[in-house]
């Protein structure tokens, strides 16, 4: 059989992969929810050896990871950041061959970029990226998957990601939504806005497929019409001493109902990657509250509660959509030229 051109291949960043490619894990993870909520086996990856690598905490990567693996008759193998000498005493470089001999592929979550990259050319297997400073691809799959639920499609939609607009996941949103012909808004103070060579490259991807893209610090121009909002966290892991000036930074842009009444849209949905700032029942929340007088951050806790909210439907995704990129890139399938 011909292999696919997913077969043997990392997922570093969304920009390696096509639009046509990018739909097939979509409708792919779709395909993947519907076998297990039938309760029909789907063994692609039966006797595979998987290694996760967390530098960073997760809840959602880790367990989709893991669950996705044992679905497909894998067995993944938690290795944590005080666990393995990854980058202290042994480099990137050589755990990679190591791990490369042992496992059939690699998840890894941290901050560098040039790490999972290292990852994938050295140790020969493919190698996904669970999230770095730059880019969540993983988390995008789960994204448009659950736009793709709601609306049918996702071309067309009009997505309004508001808040830090140069973190990881807006990142994310930014060039993934140019692949695939999504209308992207990145709503944010202006200092915050997405670095000028992701800007750049995310306008050839829209050229090609005919989104619209708009980088605005105006919420109501930002918002106005959209189909989606969508939040993350106003400070991402690694940047814990920026709460302060990001509060104050941030209020403006924060998912409230305002802003749910500014996008005027029946049908307007929700998505928030998580984990949330929506109330005060975490250690960071209560001291948030204490330190700054604020109880909730990037998305209140009446809209994270409201009807027009689908986080957990975006976080199950992420599950089938994880596996829908593993077995394709690991297993044996026939996938038809795409
Ligand atoms: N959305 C996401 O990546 O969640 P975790 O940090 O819990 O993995
Ligand atoms: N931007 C967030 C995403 C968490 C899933 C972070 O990097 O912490």
């Amino acid at each position: 059989m011909k292999k696919s051109v997913f077969q043997g291949k990392s997922f570093l960043a969304e920009k390696d992969y096509t639009k046509a490619e990018l739909q097939y894990l979509i409708d792919f993870s779709e395909h993947l929810k519907n076998l297990k909520k039938n309760g029909i086996p789907h063994h692609y990856l039966e006797g595979k050896n998987i290694a996760l690598l967390f530098e960073k905490a997760s809840t959602r990567t880790r367990s989709a990871f893991t669950t996705a693996a044992i679905d497909l008759g894998a067995h993944p193998e938690y290795l944590g950041k005080d666990d393995i000498q990854l980058g202290k005493k042994e480099s990137v470089e050589d755990t990679a061959k190591v791990l490369g001999s042992m496992f059939d592929g690699i998840e890894f979550r941290g901050f560098s970029q040039q790490a999972v990259e290292q990852l994938a050319e050295f140790s020969g297997v493919p190698v996904w990226n669970g999230l770095t400073d730059e880019w969540h691809p993983t988390q995008m799959i789960a994204d448009f998957l659950t736009v793709q639920e709601n609306f049918g499609h996702v071309e067309g939609i009009n997505f309004a990601y508001a808040g830090d607009g140069r973190n990881n996941v807006a990142n994310s949103l930014l060039v993934t939504g140019a692949i695939l012909g999504v209308n992207m808004r990145i709503v944010s103070p202006k200092s915050l806005f997405p670095a000028e060579e992701i800007v750049k490259s995310a306008q050839g991807y829209a050229k090609k497929s005919g989104a619209q893209l708009i980088i605005t610090d105006d919420v109501s121009e930002g918002v106005k019409g959209a189909d989606v909002l969508y939040t993350d966290v106003w400070v991402s892991m690694g940047e814990e001493d920026k709460f302060e000036e990001r509060i104050k930074l941030l209020k403006p842009y924060q998912i409230n109902m305002d802003m749910v009444k500014k996008a005027n849209n029946d049908d307007l949905i929700i998505l928030h990657c998580l984990p949330a700032f929506h109330d005060t029942e975490t250690v960071y929340g209560k001291e948030m509250s204490t330190r700054f007088g604020v109880s909730e951050m990037e998305i209140t806790d009446e809209v994270f509660r409201s009807k027009y909210a689908r986080q957990f439907d975006q976080a199950e995704n992420r599950m089938h959509s994880i596996k829908a990129i593993m077995a394709a890139t690991l297993g044996n399938l026939f996938i038809p030229k795409v």
